[in-house]
């Protein structure tokens, strides 16, 4: 089980953080997921200063933009499923 969490703290909330909730739970869609996924939001993780949306992945701290949430899954997320 992959764990990804999304911080949806106010400053990563201002960052996109719903659209990238919203773009992870279309990708586990697509690729049928739930089972492997575990996706959830967090609290802010003390890393507002990254300049974009907190994530976390399996306890490994990401910041990135919202536009790049798919790219982000395709690259860092959907290795991990596969092994
Ligand atoms: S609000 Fe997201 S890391 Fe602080």
């Amino acid at each position: 089980m992959v764990k990804v969490e999304v911080c949806v703290g106010s400053y990563c909330h201002l960052n996109g953080a719903n659209n990238v909730v919203v773009s992870f739970q279309h990708m586990i869609e697509r690729f049928g997921l739930h089972e492997q996924i575990e996706l959830s939001a967090a609290f802010c993780m003390k890393n507002c200063a990254g300049g974009g949306v907190s994530v976390r992945v399996n306890g490994e701290k990401y910041s990135i933009r919202s536009e790049e949430a798919r790219t982000f899954f395709k690259e860092k997320i959907l290795p991990l499923v596969q092994k």
